[in-house]
């Protein structure tokens, strides 16, 4: 451990306040460019819509590539654009070979990557590996039992019921948009098995004929110029085997909630988080290396969805002998927060990941996905920024989704206007609670018609009410815009060596006041956040004695009525409401 950090412990020991305090790098090393990459999140059917119909695609996200370069995005990760059904809107795959057409075409692709890679961008697509479409060929084919496919899918017989009537499922397992997740087929009569809708059937990974051809999905995408992976829902690839009976093993309830055909009523210990999971992300990392190895060019990158316990994300990166991917997804900033958080909130969330990743491993900061409400919706649209700063300023890879760099929140779905199956699955009085289309409106380009979106009469979703206001084009002209203190941090990323190499501590000061502090060699940032809705005033020399008793004001939040570049005192700093605030050194 280095001596800086070791004098810090030592100082801080004594006050009786150490918390995180590692030394990863003091000397600045060079980093693959993963490690300190800006990724970003683009939900195809909501970016831009080039052709009217309503909804985004291809060539609508090859025409806002300079977008993407004016806010600093090293990478934009593409949710599936293949050949679906749109039950699941592309999670649901009928070929994985093809594109969906309401997206474009394959040469659309290309063009994207190649214009993409003009600019220094890269993309990454996101494999989908768990399941397919009861529209893929495959699926048909295992429904008719044709040769090398019969047991591409989880197949059952499932069991006789004593009253009669239809046959009884395998097990009690339940899908992750309500209901058992055994369908029977009359064709076929057997169940197979779906962990998410009845319209994605799950893959059977312990048939070497399914691992081989999802290899072969990887290398054919990467043979198109793709960056690398975002492997979706990876806890859920395997389950327990059945018994020496063939008897699949039921799942225990959870108690946390009546509802039996809530995902949440059991328990996932035989569905979830399997052994045999680790090993295929290991696999799959074998191909993106060989690949690279063969092929050259830049390290083709893995991230991976993982919500899942620590001892089961953090074996995700690898272990002594194997590597794994690159980025598990750090939720810790979506499933450890809740509105009204405090700083001792983040404090947790924030150690939670870092105290327990492997040593050598690189962190990654995500705080809003398709899959859940918008971040600002979620904390409050007075931590939007904060949360950024948070992204951009924690040590490893930065993750935005689409919009967040905007402060959008939350659009308003009626019940006849929605369409995720995780909100249609159930009914008007309680979709609110599973729904994902309010963070999945389309993006907001402008106050014009549809937000610029598209010029369709309708979109595909409903736009979100505060597209008047908050949008790319307001927004660059605004000088306290979200998305221009977006730029700012970006800025200070890019160009800072401590925010790539440093070393790193952070420490809730109180209940509503968190202090991140950033050091490399000498050099200081802090971060200082309120997140809280009374004034304060801190002593940040009582955090870290080391600090000079002046300090110069870098980038402030919405909340914030100091100037940049204005020298305040260390020892004594107000902060306002909600106010975050990034010092340097002065
Ligand atoms: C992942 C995706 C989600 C999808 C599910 C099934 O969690 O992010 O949108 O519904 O997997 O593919």
């Amino acid at each position: 451990m280095g001596s800086v950090c070791l004098t810090l412990i030592a100082v801080l020991l004594l006050k009786n306040s150490v918390l995180a305090c590692k030394a990863p790098d003091v000397v600045e090393s060079e980093k693959d460019w993963w490690q300190t990459a800006q990724f970003y999140q683009i939900y195809p059917r909501s970016f831009m819509d080039s052709n009217g119909d309503g909804i985004g695609d291809i060539n609508g996200i090859t025409s806002k590539l300079d977008y993407l370069k004016e806010i600093g995005v090293t990478a934009a990760w593409l949710s599936p654009i293949f050949k679906s059904p749109m039950v699941d809107f592309g999670y649901d795959i009928s070929s994985f070979y093809e594109i969906q057409p309401e997206y474009g075409t394959i040469d659309d692709l290309k063009n994207l990557i190649a214009k993409a890679k003009n600019l220094g961008l890269k993309i990454i697509l996101d494999f989908v590996p768990n399941h397919a479409s009861t529209e893929n060929e495959w699926f048909k084919k295992s429904v008719k039992r044709e040769k090398g496919f019969e047991d591409f899918f989880v197949w059952h017989d499932g069991y006789e019921n004593p009253n009669g009537g239809k046959r009884l499922p395998p097990s009690n397992w339940i899908q992750a948009f309500r209901g058992s997740a055994w369908e029977w087929n009359d064709e076929r009569k057997q169940f197979y098995l779906h962990q998410f809708a009845v319209q994605q059937a799950d893959l059977n990974y312990r048939n070497p004929l399914v691992v081989e051809e999802m290899k072969r999905v990887l290398r054919y995408w990467l043979d198109m110029g793709v960056a690398g992976f975002r492997i979706d829902a990876v806890p859920v690839l395997f389950e327990a085997l059945p018994d020496s009976s063939g008897r699949y093993p039921d799942e225990p309830l959870s108690g946390t909630t009546n509802d039996k055909d809530d995902h949440d009523y059991l328990t996932h210990i035989y569905t979830e988080n399997q052994p045999e999971t680790l090993d295929m992300v290991y696999q799959w990392r074998t191909v993106m290396d060989d690949y690279q190895r063969i092929h050259g060019g830049d390290t083709r990158v893995l991230l991976i969805e993982t919500y899942a316990p620590a001892w089961f994300t953090m074996p995700m990166y690898g272990n002594s002998t194997t590597k794994g991917a690159h980025l598990p997804f750090n939720f810790n900033l979506i499933t450890m927060l809740h509105k009204g958080l405090k700083a001792t909130d983040l404090e947790k969330s924030i150690g939670a990941w870092l105290d327990k990743m492997p040593a050598g491993r690189t962190a990654n900061w995500v705080t809003g996905n398709h899959d859940q409400r918008r971040t600002a919706s979620r904390y409050g649209i007075e931590l939007a920024d904060t949360m950024n700063m948070l992204v951009m300023m924690l040590p490893g890879a930065s993750i935005t989704y689409q919009g967040e760099e905007l402060g959008m929140i939350d659009g308003e779905i009626s019940w006849a206007d929605s369409v995720d199956p995780a909100a249609c699955n159930s009914n008007p009085q309680i979709y609110e609670k599973f729904t994902r289309d309010p963070s999945r409106t389309p993006f907001q380009w402008s106050n014009s018609k549809n937000a610029g979106f598209s010029t369709a009469a309708k979109t595909w979703l409903p736009l979100a009410a505060a597209y008047e206001t908050t949008n790319v084009e307001d927004e660059r002209k605004s000088p306290k815009s979200h998305l221009n203190i977006y730029k700012a941090l970006v800025n200070l990323r890019k160009q800072s060596k401590l925010l790539k190499n440093g070393t790193y501590r952070f420490k809730a000061l109180s209940d509503s006041i968190f202090v991140l502090e950033r050091s490399l060699n000498g050099e200081k940032l802090v971060l200082l956040v309120n997140v809280g809705n009374s004034a304060s005033t801190i002593n940040i020399r009582d955090f870290d004695v080391t600090l000079p008793e002046t300090m110069k004001t870098s980038i402030m939040n919405v909340y914030s009525t100091k100037s940049e570049g204005i020298t305040i005192q260390a020892g004594r700093i107000e902060l306002s409401p909600y106010e975050s605030l990034v010092l340097v050194k002065t």
